[in-house]
This record gives structure tokens, sequence and C-alpha cells, in this order.
């Protein structure tokens, strides 16, 4: 992550270069924390995409020669699924549920059913849920990743100090859009500033930071419980790296209770990208009896 946030974003090079530098000690330390040996697995579950293909490669690779060496099956796992399952394994989750997965690519909203079986239901039409946190923290002057930035400072600003608006939807309600409000907030920061005077106060950015969070939170928290009630769902649940932000786990579950939805959020550890996700959703593939082809390949634009 510190290669990453001295260059504000990720370096796609450095990326694959570190995943190659990294693979073969975070595998034996897997190994070791659990006290197990490759010998005792079952099966090895890789992921096949999306992302970047430099990335998925070192993976897929090094994957396909620990399953080849060990005999043992291979599972491919799509990274979207991964963050489904993660939060699926730490509960009990009755199907058809929606999942929410908002990350720094995917604002994806899912209907999940039994059998590894999901229906995109609505998603960004431009910038992703994590990009807009980035982003707006960026033109704040903070390094990246920006979402837990934001987060840290929204606390302690006033959420209705500036009146950011999103735009409605026309065609799929279900659908998001971001890069407005994005615009909106760099027109705001722009227009604050001058050169005789700093730009912001610590409590005006604080309150940039919670006015600009409160409008992602309850965009995304209306879409999701406006689609439970429409499909019917049993339960609703967020997952990838903004489901670590605290607003946006607190009204999930106020809303929950409210409404009398079961709701789901995986633990702090498993929101943002992990290979203990990848591995939740290939134990469930693999006891399902579902294995991947010989010739399976990395595919960085998947999609579920
Ligand atoms: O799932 P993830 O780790 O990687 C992708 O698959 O993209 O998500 C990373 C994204 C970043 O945009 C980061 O800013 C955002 O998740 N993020 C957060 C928080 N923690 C991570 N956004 C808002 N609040 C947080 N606490
Ligand atoms: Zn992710």
């Amino acid at each position: 992550m510190a290669t990453h946030s001295r260059y504000g974003g990720v370096v796609p090079e450095l990326a694959s270069r570190e995943h190659l530098r990294a693979i073969v000690p975070a595998v034996r330390m897997a190994l070791e924390e659990s006290s197990t040996q490759l010998e005792k697995l079952s099966a090895i579950a890789v992921t096949e995409g999306p992302g970047l293909v430099g990335s998925l490669l070192v993976g897929m690779t090094y994957g396909k020669a620990l399953a080849m060496v060990h005999k043992l099956p291979l599972i491919a796992v799509n990274h979207i699924e991964g963050h489904i399952h993660a939060v699926a394994s730490q509960s009990a989750v009755e199907f058809p549920a929606l999942a929410l997965v908002v990350s720094g690519g995917h604002t994806h909203l899912f209907e999940v059913a039994e059998g590894f079986r999901y229906r995109l239901l609505g998603k960004t039409r431009d910038d992703a849920a994590g990009e807009a946190f980035d982003k707006v923290a960026k033109l704040l002057g903070f390094g990246y990743p920006g979402g837990p930035v934001i987060d840290m400072l929204a606390p302690h600003g006033n959420p209705d100090a500036v009146r950011f608006t999103l735009a409605k939807m026309k065609g799929n309600t279900l659908d998001f859009s971001f890069s407005g409000l994005k615009t909106a907030v760099l027109h705001y920061v722009r227009k604050q500033g001058n050169d005789s005077r700093p730009l912001f106060t610590e409590s005006e950015i604080a309150d940039v930071c919670a006015s600009f969070q409160r409008v992602v939170v309850t965009v995304l928290i209306d879409r999701l419980f406006d689609a439970a009630r429409r499909y019917q769902a049993k339960g609703v649940g967020i997952a990838g790296g903004v489901s670590a932000n605290s607003r946006l786990r607190a009204e999930l579950q106020q809303y929950g209770r409210s409404r009398e939805m079961p709701t789901f959020l995986p633990s702090l550890g498993l929101s943002t990208d992990n290979a203990a996700m990848i591995a939740a959703a290939g134990l469930r593939k693999f006891r399902a009896g579902i294995t991947a082809p010989d010739d399976l390949n990395a595919d960085a634009s998947l999609t579920l």
C-alpha cells in the first residue's frame, strides 16, 4: 500500500512487480499462521478476474503451478464473488439476498441466489463509490486510499454543512452516478479558496468530508433498500472496500432494524481486498463440486 500511496493510486506495473515479490512469502506465511502444509490442502482457489492483468497473471500462474505440483483441484473465483462470499461465510445468509459491492472499481448491486447465481440489478454509470472517495480525498490534499481518511475526518464535521446533491437517475433507477458529486465538491473547494486565505480550516475540511460522505451513504442505502423491497429479498449485505465505512455500516444496520430486514456486513479485515475472501468463495465452490477447466486463464474484464 505504501508503494501506491506514494504515487496517489495503483500503478499497474508496480502492482504486478509487488505481487511477484510478495506471493511466495504470503503463501508461506498463511500456511505457517494456520499451522498447515500445502500437502494437507484440498484445493487451490485463484482469482480469475476482474483486475489488473499483470497482477492477475502472477496469482493465476502461481495458483496453477501449486495445484499441478500438489495434484489439487483448481477453483476459479471472480473477485466480486470473493467480496460477496467474504460476507456470506461470516453469517447465515438466506437467499435470495441482495449484495451491494462497493469498492475502488465497482458499485454493483446484485441479487444473489443459491448455487452461485448472480443477477446484476444496477451499477455505477461512471465513477465507483470508492473512486469518488479517493478523488475527493485527493482534491482535499490527502493521499491514497482516500476513503479511510474521509471516514476518519467526517465524524468531526457537520454532514449538513454543505448541501451536495445527486442527480436523479433516468432509466434504471437502481443505477448510480458519482462523477457529478465529485465535480460539485471540486467547484465548492475552488470557490472557497483564494490566494490570501488557506483553502480550508480543519473544521471546514471535516464539514466537506461529512457532507460528501452523507450523500454517498444515503444514496447507497436508499437504492439497496428500494431494491430489497422490489425484489422481495430475504436480506441485504454490503461488501468491498467501502463497506469498511463507519457511516455506511451504521446506517445499514439502523435501516435493517427499522425495516425488519436482516443485514450483513463483513468484518473490517475482510472489507478491503484480501486473499481470505477468495478462499471463502473457493471453499464453497469446492464443496459444491465446481472446479475450473484446465485452460483457465486470467480475464482482466471478467463480469459476474
Ligand atoms: O475492495 P477494495 O479494497 O479494492 C478494490 O477492489 O477496489 O476497495 C478499495 C476502495 C478504495 O477506493 C478505498 O478508498 C475504499 O475502498 N475504502 C473506503 C474505506 N476503506 C476503504 N471508503 C470509505 N470508507 C472507508 N472506511
Ligand atoms: Zn475488491
